[in-house]
């Protein structure tokens, strides 16, 4: 949800910023901007900005005379919460008398009352946007020659905010201090010789340094060529927390791939076995989670599990649900973070909150999270992004692994929140009820759960055509059951997130109850009708489906001839056990959006309407 890249040292800057903002794009891109205090001439600040993507700020920068650089400077690419999508509203802004320019990420809950005392002071306002009310009352407190300097003046002006922030601000009058903040949304600082590149995440540093500096809520930074300095909006004064980023430039490139979904789909196999690796321990039939291991005797005793998260990270929480009742006997409910937050929820003693989220920013699984915690419920994460807000905020948890996830769409966050999950489930399971023996056995069929989705992969090309016969089609249902059923909502969620075809996911029970009047002479419907419990019923169901006309396409388990008898295609998964083959079987779903989207001409990474993080309500 925007992407923020400020820098200060001693190099030219506007490409640094160019490239970090390429970096974040994913973040948000209805528009871009770039603010930089120009070396020599008069040293003033200048904008450039325009609806659009980063290649459209590039070329307007290239068309620009005199050309803009400088070795301070901020840039943001935008995914908009306040006023349309217009170069106005596009950040970087200023506040009326152009002394203070600010990038912002989140949302000032109270700009309209703030906006109402500046206007009163005869401020004046150009945009529809909180982040020039926040610009103007920045300025209105800056006074450097009564003390009242850059630093002080965020500080003033973030103590009467109420909202999220991470922000990135330079004066006209300070041409040797950038200062950044951040509550809510995250915010990084990279350290590097003799300069500071501040980034909403790592992918945009690490080209630069990989020494980091993370921040707390409510911190406040003052960067200058000479050092930093880090204090509380209330000036108190805190140390900073350097740690390295663990991130390799080839996680982040495309390297040959013509969109990072595709890079990420085909990355399953090693990302599965780099969450995996060090973890199953065949000799003592046990898992290892380093994360957990201090409160290994809370989670022992815990009575109830409630996971939350949104969007995908919910659909594999969904997964979690059944594993976790199925493995470890545990009663588990999985609920949306967004309603749990609001819903007053009654937390008794031995209960554990698990947020399942990619990204670790998502406002709503934060604040569910909070909420539960606050309540006395032990808190866990299911992270991929190492030292992200959710994953400071839990007791404990356990990451992902699977590097950094630039595609919009997530497909390897997916498969890798439902291994740590397995491996959560099993983690318990052994200390509760399930013998070494058994644990060995099934962990040694989750280390082979990679080496099927290679296999799955294989089918690429033919799982494009299937896609291209049905790619007029307007409108899919995707049916699944048991483990398999949240796997049908991930098949609907990805098609419709890129392709912007409606597609629906749902048990394929209940499509009897209503939605089978949908079906007609053409409408694709996708079985997962993988082997397992509740296979007759499923096969049942597509029964229903083929005599109501509908076009079934199965994803089914290698062996299975009989479903050729029902299915106009079948895609073919290699065979494993019912609580492990959502991590196989949704590939063949990824690959269809993926296919679906190319065929369509649409943006697969940068879908309309989304953002990759959202962090806001
Ligand atoms: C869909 C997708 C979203 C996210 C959701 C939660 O492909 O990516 O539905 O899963 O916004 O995001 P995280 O996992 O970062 O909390």
């Amino acid at each position: 949800m925007c992407g923020i890249i400020a820098y200060i040292g001693n190099r030219p800057c506007r490409d640094i910023l160019i490239e970090g903002l390429k970096r974040l794009e994913y973040r948000g891109y209805d528009s871009a901007g770039v603010a930089i205090t120009c070396t020599g001439g008069d040293g003033s600040t200048r904008i450039c900005k325009t609806v659009g993507r980063v290649a459209d700020l590039e070329a307007k920068l290239d068309a620009d005379e005199p050309k803009l650089d400088g070795t301070l400077g901020l840039a943001h690419t935008r995914w908009a919460t306040h006023g349309a999508v217009t170069d106005p509203n596009t950040h970087p802004h200023t506040d009326d008398t152009g002394t203070i320019c600010l990038v912002h990420n989140g949302i000032i809950e109270n700009y309209q009352s703030l906006k109402k005392l500046l206007e009163e002071k005869g401020r004046v306002f150009r945009t529809e946007t909180d982040t020039e009310v926040l610009a103007t009352l920045i300025s209105e407190l800056y006074d450097p020659d009564h003390g009242m300097d850059l630093e002080a003046a965020v500080q003033a002006a973030l103590r009467e905010v109420t909202g999220a922030y991470a922000i990135a601000a330079i004066s006209s009058k300070d041409p040797d201090t950038l200062v950044v903040a951040r509550k809510g949304s995250p915010l990084i600082v990279g350290i590097g010789n003799g300069e500071y590149i501040v980034a909403s995440d790592g992918s945009a540093i690490i080209s630069h340094t990989s020494r980091a500096m993370t921040l707390d809520d409510y911190s406040v930074v003052r960067l200058s060529r000479d050092g930093l300095r880090t204090s509380t909006i209330d000036n108190v004064e805190l140390s900073p927390k350097v740690m390295q980023l663990e991130i390799e430039l080839g996680e982040i490139e495309l390297g040959g791939f013509e969109h990072y979904m595709r890079k990420e789909i085909f990355e399953q196999p090693r990302a599965l076995r780099r969450t995996m690796s060090g973890r199953l321990d065949m000799n003592e039939g046990c898992v290892v989670l380093g994360g957990l291991q201090t409160h290994a005797k809370e989670l022992v005793r815990s009575r109830r599990v409630i996971i939350c998260g949104q969007g995908t990270a919910l659909n594999a929480g969904m997964i979690g649900e059944y594993l976790f009742e199925d493995l470890a006997k545990l009663p588990t409910e999985v609920e949306y973070a967004s309603e749990l937050r609001y819903r007053n929820p009654l937390i008794e003693e031995g209960t554990v909150v698990i947020a399942v989220s990619q990204s670790g920013e998502t406002a709503d699984t934060l604040a569910a999270l909070h909420e539960v915690m606050d309540r006395g419920a032990l808190g866990l994460g299911v992270i991929n992004v190492v030292g992200s807000t959710i994953s400071r905020d839990t007791d404990a948890g356990v990451y992902l692994r699977v590097g950094p996830e630039i595609g919009v769409a997530s497909t390897k966050a997916f498969t890798g929140q439902v291994t740590v999950l397995t491996m959560m489930a099993l983690f318990l399971a052994r200390r509760r009820m399930m013998s070494g023996t058994e644990v060995t056995a099934f962990m040694r069929e989750l280390e082979r759960v990679p080496d099927h989705i290679e296999k799955t992969l294989e089918q690429d090309d033919a799982i494009r055509t299937l896609t291209e016969k049905y790619i007029h089609r307007e409108n899919w249902l995707f049916l699944g059951r048991g483990y398999n059923y949240p796997t049908a909502m991930e098949g609907a969620l990805k098609l419709k997130e890129i392709s912007y075809i409606h597609a629906e996911g749902m048990p394929a029970a209940e499509m009897k109850h209503g939605p089978i009047a949908l079906i007609d002479d053409g409408m694709p419907v996708v079985f997962i009708a993988t082997q397992g419990a509740q296979y007759d019923k499923v096969v049942s169901n597509i029964e229903e489906v083929r005599s109501r006309g509908g076009h079934v396409i199965a994803v089914a388990t290698e062996g299975d001839e009989d479903i050729r008898r029902l299915a106009e295609d079948v895609i073919y998964i290699p065979p494993c056990p019912e609580p492990l083959s959502p991590l196989v079987a949704v590939v063949p779903l990824q690959l269809i959006a993926y296919h679906a989207a190319v065929l369509r001409d649409k943006d697969v990474d940068k879908p309309r309407n989304l953002a990759k993080s959202v962090t806001v309500e």
